[in-house]
């Protein structure tokens, strides 16, 4: 975590909540990533989804990465921060004909998942270039909620559908440039990503596709949240995965480029949330903290029972006591964390939430009519931009200039 002397006067200068995002740490996983995985046509596609702040996104474009966008307004998005359409790879699932049409003709490539998608992209356009999507058949995550493969989600084309990929394929013409899998967020074993390629790699093989230029392995490297959570040895994993797609091309006869779209990898630990504690109260045995935040801010505690670390920045001597963190939304579930030992917090005590880098602000939403904290990004000590938060009479403004009254037959 950043140090804490910055983290304080952040706070002072712009106030809370406030997500400040360390783009060195970012940068950091980034070269990582690419010391472990050995592969000289290894390609990085930063899941947009994870952390769309502008600055921390231009500093991964000058890194190198491409984008893995889930939306229209995703590769909007990316395409005007200046990212190259050859670099963003554009993974939907259930999109609509509107949806499909605009991301088609921004010339990005599309990464299809449902063989009924197949079908229609093959009859509107012919000799397209696509990607296909599979689902690996491999089961792993961080929680039931983010894992992608296997039998009990959505995502991807069976693997025993290859058949009828192919008459498809066949049929329309189809240029099939790319193969992919995402097995899910938080990969807890490093023999699901062994597990997931050699699946892919069989529909390579399988289908010997002509103009196959990439395999792309989705993302799901996992980050430490706990404290005493252990960091997946990535140096052994990363060499293996290249050795195994190494071993893969040599059987296969051709160089292919390998892909991963990292998200929580690249920018969980780079961002913390600070938010300051204005109440603290005892309700009978629990003591309360009561904080400037909630969890439409950040809400994987929450949503996913998730881990955030919680640092007390004004007082990290304080003598230990345990609270339940909790946030200014009327619901009950509004906690950061329950029945949590942290050093003694007073009223005004700044807290940063760590881990926040990723999946936090990007989830965020305007329940009960508050807008989201600014965001700040340092790099190499310095501030190097600020989003400032929505006033509240803008995000007031920006309800009612959207809303007309109107009295029209239906
Ligand atoms: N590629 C695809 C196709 C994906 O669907 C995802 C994540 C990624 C890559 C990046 O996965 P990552 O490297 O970040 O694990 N909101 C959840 C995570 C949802 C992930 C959705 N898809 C959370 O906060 O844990």
């Amino acid at each position: 975590m950043m140090q804490e002397k910055y983290l304080l006067s952040l706070a002072e200068r712009f106030g809370t909540p406030l997500f400040v995002y360390d783009g060195d740490v970012m940068l950091e996983r980034c070269s990582d990533l690419r010391r472990f995985i050995t592969h000289p046509r290894l390609q990085l596609h930063y899941a947009l989804k994870a952390n769309f702040n502008p600055a921390l996104l231009t500093l991964l474009k000058e890194a190198g990465c491409g984008i893995d966008a889930v939306s229209p307004g995703e590769v909007e998005y990316a395409l005007k921060l200046g990212f190259a359409r050859e670099k963003i790879i554009y993974t939907a699932n259930n999109m609509t004909d509107t949806e499909f049409e605009k991301v088609f003709s921004s010339g990005v490539v599309m990464n299809i998942g449902e063989l009924s998608r197949l079908r229609k992209a093959g009859a509107a356009h012919p000799g397209m270039t696509v990607c296909l999507r599979f689902n690996p058949d491999v089961v792993d995550g961080d929680n039931a909620k983010t894992m992608t493969g296997g039998e009990l989600t959505k995502f991807g084309i069976l693997l025993e559908d290859i058949d009828e990929v192919l008459s498809i394929v066949r049929r329309y013409g189809l240029k099939v440039t790319g193969l992919h899998e995402h097995t899910g967020s938080g990969i807890q074993k490093p023999e699901s990503f062994h597990a997931a390629m050699k699946a892919l790699m069989s529909v390579a093989t399988r289908s010997n596709f002509p103009d196959l230029e990439f395999l792309d392995f989705g993302g799901g490297f996992k980050v430490p949240y706990k404290p005493d959570e252990k960091r997946i040895d990535y140096v052994t994993l990363g060499a293996g995965i290249a050795d195994r797609f190494r071993a893969f091309e040599k059987e296969y006869s051709r160089e292919l480029a390998i892909k991963f779209e990292p998200g929580k990898f690249l920018s969980a630990e780079c961002g913390v949330l600070l938010t300051r504690v204005n109440t603290l109260k005892r309700n009978r045995k629990r003591f309360i903290a009561g904080t400037d935040s909630g969890f439409p801010q950040l809400i994987r505690p929450l949503l996913y029972g998730a881990y955030h670390q919680i640092f007390n920045l004004s007082n990290p001597e304080g003598k230990e006591e345990v609270y339940d963190v909790c946030g200014n939304i009327c619901e009950t579930g509004d906690r950061f964390a329950e029945q949590r030992p942290l050093p003694e917090i007073r009223e005004g005590d700044l807290l940063a939430i760590a881990n926040a880098g990723a999946y936090c602000y990007s989830m965020g939403g305007i329940y009960n009519m508050r807008a989201m904290p600014a965001e700040a990004v340092v790099k190499g000590g310095r501030l190097i931009s600020f989003r400032r938060r929505e006033s509240d009479s803008e995000l007031i403004g920006n309800i009612l200039d959207h809303t007309e009254s109107c009295d029209t037959a239906l």
